[in-house]
């Protein structure tokens, strides 16, 4: 017989592994049309999302948890989730017709992985996903560090831009060959969406901001004001040396975590725009709490990372080529929509750019041979580019602008099929894009 005792010993008992108690319950995760508030006066707009909102829920695991996401598609067309900047295994990656088939409308798909890197990452649709991202179909994924530096609040920032038409309604052209060939699709109306704010920012309070740019195209450029502190992590990596605030620029799909005390009456994020600045959203402090001296935050070098070996590395070079004002297009490659291309062929190929070893060290040379910048993603893995002086911080996603090279090198240590695009999806959905084989 269960006396009560016996149920309230039973309760506690299991809340201390929560992690045991839920391993075998998947949460559920719904793509679905949504609504949200964007222009003032106007109707709300239309959007697709997960549960009910866009972004989706926040999913949140400890360094080495398990992630278990019944993804349902309640969507009219397929879908499918990519778990962006994670170092998972490849058959979760969410990528149709390389590493799964498409969720099909009205189908479901497990996706089940241990979470091995703690930091900001975010997942979002990867079929047609110039569409379904600029639609709406993202959120966070947020794994957390062992030791969590210690903060007041823990805040989600999205930064995202919609092609809004005057009533509110989201603009259709997700497929405009115009931007596709120019620098994108980019918004006229952008805004910061915040999670994680559940009490009153307070005057010397210390806040973690985990920005996630969430934008097809958009690169933003961002300012913060009312808030003192370092960027501590790039893309869920931790830095070795924490960078200062005042030069955030974050590619499509890029993230930056800052730690920073409130030091203003009002906290502000703004897009330093090209005419002007351009706020994205903030918070009013309320109230203050009593100043103590805080140590600056470092974040020690948490997730498992190999050197790469640059003397044994394989020397690859992928060079973007297309685009408006390129001879590529001039000579037709736009007839059948393939605008751009790596080393001269547009879209997937049956065989990879290339097959590494696994643990083998690659060096890929990216030479941006475009009017445009790219900002270039590798799943399945993070890598550092060669700079003067030695290697920038880990990243998975690398913007290279309009004529530079970078030249970057890689551990490819994920055995399975990973794809390796340009993040403005516009470009993406024009043929930037090729994959890599680790065997
Ligand atoms: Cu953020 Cu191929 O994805
Ligand atoms: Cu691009």
């Amino acid at each position: 017989m269960i006396t009560r005792r016996h149920f309230l010993a039973s309760t506690a008992a299991s809340l201390c592994i929560p992690s045991l108690a839920f391993a075998d319950e998947a949460m559920r995760l719904r793509a679905e049309p949504v609504k949200l508030d964007l222009l003032p006066d106007q109707d709300q707009t239309s959007l697709w999302g997960f549960n009910g909102s866009t972004p989706g829920p926040t999913i949140r695991t400890r360094k080495g948890g398990r992630v278990k996401v019944r993804f349902e598609n309640a969507l009219k067309q397929s879908s499918a989730v990519h778990w962006h900047g994670i170092r998972i295994d490849n058959k979760m990656d969410g990528v149709p017709g390389l590493t799964q088939s498409q969720v099909s409308s009205g189908n479901d798909f497990l996706y089940d992985f241990v979470a091995p890197d703690a930091g900001t990452y975010w997942y979002h649709s990867h079929d047609r996903s110039w569409e379904q991202v600029a639609r709406g179909l993202y959120g966070a994924l947020i794994v957390e560090e062992e030791n969590p530096p210690l903060v007041d609040h823990d805040i989600i920032v999205f930064v995202d831009d919609w092609r809004l038409n005057r009533d509110g309604s989201q603009a259709g052209d997700f497929e405009n060959m115009h931007d596709q060939a120019h620098a994108g699709r980019m918004g006229n109306f952008a805004k910061a969406i915040f999670q994680g704010v559940t009490s009153p920012i307070k005057l010397n309070q210390r806040i973690r901001l985990r920005f996630i740019n969430v934008a097809t195209d958009r690169i933003f450029p961002l300012q913060l004001t009312g808030v003192d502190g370092k960027i501590i992590a790039y893309d869920g990596m931790p830095l070795e040396k924490p960078e200062d605030m005042d030069n955030i620029i974050l590619a499509p799909a890029q993230r930056a975590d800052i730690i920073a005390d409130v030091t203003g009456e009002t906290i502000e994020v703004n897009f330093t725009a090209r005419d002007g600045l351009f706020r994205l959203g903030g918070f009013t402090v309320q109230g203050l709490i009593e100043p103590t001296a805080k140590a600056e935050v470092i974040l020690p070098m948490i997730n498992r990372y190999e050197m790469p070996d640059l003397k044994n590395a394989v020397q690859l070079t992928l060079q973007m080529e297309g685009g408006a004002m390129s001879r590529r297009m001039m000579m037709g490659g736009m007839m059948n929509g393939d605008v751009w291309a790596f080393n001269g062929v547009s879209g997937m190929t049956d065989t990879p750019f290339h097959k590494f070893k696994a643990g083998q060290t690659g060096v890929i040379e990216l030479v941006n041979d475009t009017r445009f910048p790219h900002a270039i993603h590798l799943h399945g893995h993070h890598f550092q580019a060669i700079v003067s002086g030695g290697m920038s911080p880990l990243r998975d996603t690398i913007l290279v602008d309009a004529g530079k090279t970078t030249k970057i090198a890689c551990v490819f240590d994920n055995p399975g099929k990973w794809l390796l695009h340009c993040h403005m999806l516009a470009h993406q959905a024009a043929g930037m894009k090729t994959w890599v084989e680790v065997a």
